[in-house]
């Protein structure tokens, strides 16, 4: 989605470099523009252009563009085409003010018309030029009364920056539902939607609270409230280096990411298992050992992939507490009347923390008076800071917009979580004392899983001219079909759909025939045979069965084209590495076809409009 990145230094360096940098490093979040505006001698001068940053740079270089601050954008058109045109940053009437947006503006219709009655000119069709006219309408000496008055007409999300000719190497900031966080420097300021984008030059940062306005100028930065008052911020250090944002050898952040899940396995579970009690060191939770044998449910609310391991996850909780768990979709969540029953968790689970339909449903549960606690990737997101308590991933940065090992991590916390409440909830010591150790045994697992890459690539091959694909798979490896299918049409444009296997034959099983490839997930478990028989009516119609088994534990020879066999380990663990194969393939045929894999088309990293 759309990012934002600011300037201001004393002079010592230039702005546009700086700010070219940081669109580079927000690339991956996907966008269709670029623009930057700098304050010059002459005033506010922006250069902006639908496509990407690397065209932005050459028309600087045409057109260069001096001065000691300035704002930056990357935008992920939502009004108005991705043209130039609509491209930020975003003037007034006179070009004095420009600004930078992230978010929607819910009645930019009814204040465009009145703006328009009152005389403005508007340059663009998107919502955001709203925001710079009711500025330079505001009334205020300085641009953080403008803007604080301004705001006070606007309904949406907005994470802005804005500069003003008349105030030199001031950036004002605001923030209502959409992230934006301060990088304090050395005599030099920044502003960001994400700090991938100013780790070149800092690693001090203070996220902002929705209703936060900041003023950065070279000397100084300070917080304050809608009503002016000064808010204290927490400065915090970024723990990760910018190595993990490189690609470092690897064609693209998909791929790197897809082989890093040993490792990011392992620092999920890092210092977090405690073997002789069978149970998980989760201080984050903030749930006492009263709070969990209270738990009477647990709901579960995610998007996309997230929303993937969050059935998974059903999966893990209800079998290790005997708690009765519901998992819904962030976006159909937050809009039901809730009918929340008493002792209710609510685990909100995100990669990037930010996803808007995922907070949206946390702070509706929490209107609900549950208790929620968020899985979050991103360090310091606000999903992070609205929860009660929750675990971190530790899975490093994820760039490829398509999420790989956020999902993995992503389950082992479940089960981390699941060992955590299934202590206090009657879960016998040796079955917890024997996940522990399973757990313990997945980054080596993984490993062997990911060695089945030059199969992979292979049968990715065989595959690439599909149109369609079908995946099937059953119980806890229900969800990792989903998945499969789910990277495969994010990244490659075929049309794919996950199925339960059984429910195949209730409508899809009129789409088998000898040109549709089926890929079934059936690992060794107790739902293994009934998996058999489903593949047994995918054959009898013709269909291409490509499966992905146990180690020498059954064999589908006869039944499948291919087998692609991931090692053993506890069932209920088993998508960890199920989902490996399925990664590789999607991966693999998305780059046979061409394909932009890190930043497949109409899709936004971190969707923080709902
Ligand atoms: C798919 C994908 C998306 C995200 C979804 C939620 O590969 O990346 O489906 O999983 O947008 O994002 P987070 O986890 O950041 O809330």
């Amino acid at each position: 989605m759309c990012g934002i990145i600011g300037y201001t230094g004393g002079g010592q360096r230039e702005a546009t470099p700086i700010l070219l940098r940081g669109l580079g490093r927000l690339e991956y979040r996907g966008y269709d523009s670029a623009g930057l505006a700098i304050q010059t001698d002459r005033g506010v001068v922006t250069r902006k252009l639908a496509g990407r940053v690397g065209g932005l740079q050459a028309l600087v270089e045409r057109l260069p563009v001096h001065g000691a601050s300035g704002i930056a954008h990357t935008r992920w058109a939502t009004h108005g085409a991705p043209t130039a045109r609509n491209a930020h940053p975003q003037v007034d009437c006179h070009e004095r003010i420009a600004l930078v947006h992230n978010g929607i503006i819910e009645n930019a219709d009814a204040l465009r018309a009145a703006l328009e009655r009152a005389g403005h000119s508007f340059w663009t069709d998107t919502d955001s030029e709203t925001l710079v006219h009711l500025i330079e309408d505001a009334p205020g000496d300085t641009l953080e009364a403008r803007v604080i008055a301004a705001l006070e007409h606007v309904v949406g999300t907005y994470g802005i920056a804005v500069v003003w000719a008349e105030e030199p190497g001031k950036i004002v900031v605001a923030r209502q539902g959409s992230p934006v966080l301060l990088g304090l420097g050395d005599g030099e300021y920044f502003v960001a939607s994400d700090a991938a984008a100013i780790l070149d030059y800092t690693r001090s940062i203070v996220h902002l609270d929705d209703g936060d306005i900041a003023v950065l100028t070279p000397e100084s930065y300070h917080v304050v409230d809608r009503e002016s008052h000064v808010q204290l911020r927490a400065v915090d250090d970024v723990t990760w280096d910018l190595e993990e944002i490189e690609l470092n050898g690897y064609a693209h952040f998909m791929q790197k990411e897809i082989a890093e899940q040993s490792e990011t396995v392992r620092s999920t579970l890092r210092g977090r298992l405690v073997f002789d009690d069978g149970t998980a060191r989760l201080d984050g939770l903030n749930l006492t050992p009263a709070d969990c044998a209270a738990i009477r449910h647990i709901n579960i609310v995610g998007c996309g992939t997230s929303w993937h391991a969050g059935l998974v996850g059903r999966h893990i909780l209800e079998t290790l507490t005997q708690i009765p768990v519901t998992v819904e979709y962030a976006s159909e969540y937050r809009y039901r009347r809730l009918v929340m029953s008493p002792d209710t968790l609510t685990i909100a689970i995100s990669q990037s923390g930010e996803t808007a339909d995922t907070l949206e449903a946390l702070r509706a549960a929490r209107a609900a008076r549950s208790r929620v606690i968020g899985l979050v990737n991103v360090v310091g997101s606000t999903i992070a800071r609205e929860s009660d308590g929750g675990i971190y991933l530790h899975a490093g940065p994820e760039i490829g917009v398509a999420s790989t090992k956020a999902f993995t991590s992503q389950i082992v916390a479940l089960a981390l979580l699941g060992l955590y409440l299934g202590r206090e909830h009657g879960l016998a010591l040796a079955m917890r004392q024997d996940l522990a150790c399973r757990l313990a045994q997945l980054p080596g697992l993984v490993t062997r899983a990911l060695a089945l890459e030059p199969e992979v690539r292979m049968l990715a091959e065989e595959f690439v001219q599909s149109r369609n694909a079908l995946y099937l798979g059953r119980g806890v490896n229900f969800p990792v079909a989903l998945e499969g299918a789910l990277k495969l049409k994010e990244i490659s444009y075929i049309h794919a759909e996950g199925y339960p296997a059984a429910e195949m034959k209730h409508g899809p099983i009129a789409l088998i025939d000898n040109e549709m490839p089926v890929v079934f997930v059936a690992p060794h478990d107790e739902v293994y045979p009934k998996v058999l028989s489903n593949m047994q009516e995918v054959k009898a119609r013709g269909g291409r069965i490509i499966a992905v088994t146990t180690e020498g534990r059954g064999d589908v020879g006869t039944l499948a084209e291919h087998q692609l066999r991931i090692p053993e380990t506890a069932p209920l663990l088993s998508p960890i590495l199920t989902v490996i194969p399925l990664q590789l393939l999607a991966y693999h045929i998305a780059v046979l076809r061409g394909c932009d894999v890190d930043r497949p088309r109409n899709l936004a990293k971190s969707v923080t409009v709902e």
